[in-house]
């Protein structure tokens, strides 16, 4: 088969390690006699910079007319000061909301050979963990009414929350069909005790959980969750919850399980067309030096072979090598504790050499 990718590479860290992808899917699309075309398009810092807006046009129409679409990280100090709506950041949103992916499946899982670098206790840790957080991507206060205005004390912000019966629904269904494919258990969380929008996602929840009679389905308050996953993240099969939530609770996820250079994701809408990014950022500091982890984005595109284009095998064969190569005691920097550490280009040969 053929399968087209537009490559949104971004700033900072986003090129190495979207190029380190790019070599994993060209070898396992040799290994499997599947042909993959690249398509880069600019985005973030990077499109400010060469053609004055963080999404250009051309950006839309190209990932609207791929196959699926890879996508590195945006944003770096460079561009911190200018107006939000000019922010390498908004352009994130902007083609999460074009492709309308309103789903964000996150996968948090311990990997055994990992284990040592969870800041967790042992004894917290010892069963592992694996987790699957569903966020909501195209709604909430992300996408709410915002503004500057006079208040009470003089010049004041807003932003606004809002989510429709429809929206709820739709993530929800999503949680719940993931959750029938795991362990049939949803966490929804949300602040009921306070938020209006949260007390009409838990009602809505709880009325598509009737539709699946099989999967246990509970609440949570978001301040008591983001307590439960460093008490007890085992407790966790599926979370579904709002935009900003998700966007917190998963970085919190995301360091549990040793490095947040290990976590990928993918944004999901009615189409087989998603877009898979790493969760980690541009990460700046780094930038151009070879040594990010390209583990995450590596497993990024395992979930595009997986969710997009139905080639279950190939993503585990991608799953598999970053599990032979961190099981025989590879690491990157970030999880190398200044031991030995494989640069971004050794650590993608060691992959690409498992497959
Ligand atoms: C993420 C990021 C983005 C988000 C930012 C960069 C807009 O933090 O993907 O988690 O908040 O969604
Ligand atoms: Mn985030």
């Amino acid at each position: 088969m053929n399968y087209n990718i537009a490559l949104l590479k971004g700033d900072g860290i986003g090129p190495e390690i979207v190029d380190s992808a790019v070599r994993v899917l060209e070898a396992i699309g040799k290994k499997y006699g599947h042909v993959f075309k690249f398509t880069p398009y600019l985005i973030g810092g990077a499109a400010l910079d060469s053609v004055g807006v963080p999404l250009p046009e051309e950006t839309v129409k190209g990932c609207l007319a791929s196959d699926s679409v890879l996508l590195g990280a945006v944003g770096g100090p460079k561009w911190d000061t200018l107006p939000g709506n000019m922010r390498p950041e908004k352009a994130l949103l902007g083609i999460r909301s074009a492709m309308e992916l309103f789903t964000n499946l996150r996968p948090a899982k311990l990997y055994p050979a990992l284990k040592g670098d969870c800041p967790l206790r042992e004894d917290i840790v010892a069963g592992g963990f694996d987790i699957m957080i569903v966020r909501e991507l195209t709604g909430g206060i992300y996408f709410g009414d915002r503004g500057m205005r006079e208040g009470k004390y003089g010049e004041e912000a807003y932003d606004t929350e809002c989510y429709s019966r429809f929206e709820i629904e739709r993530i929800a269904r999503v949680a719940f069909d993931t959750a029938m494919k795991r362990d049939k258990r949803v966490v929804s969380i949300d602040k009921a005790n306070v938020l209006d929008t949260s007390r009409l996602w838990r009602k809505t929840v709880h009325e598509i959980a009737e539709e699946y009679p099989k999967v246990e389905c509970t609440d949570m308050l978001v301040d008591n969750a983001a307590m439960q996953l460093v008490r007890n993240p085992a407790q966790f099969d599926v979370i579904v919850t709002t935009n900003m939530f998700g966007d917190i609770l998963s970085d919190e996820a995301s360091q549990i399980t040793g490095s947040i250079g290990m976590l990928p994701s993918a944004s999901l809408g009615t189409t087989s067309r998603g877009l898979y990014e790493p969760i980690h950022g541009s990460a700046p500091d780094i930038a151009g030096k070879n040594i990010a982890n390209p583990i995450a984005t590596i497993l990024s595109a395992a979930m595009m072979l997986r969710y997009s284009f139905s080639l279950a095998k190939e993503a585990d064969d991608i799953v598999n090598a970053v599990d032979k190569v961190l099981n025989d005691g590879y690491r990157t920097a970030d999880i190398a504790h200044g031991k030995e550490a494989l640069s971004t280009v050794e650590m993608t040969d060691r992959i690409i050499e498992c497959l």
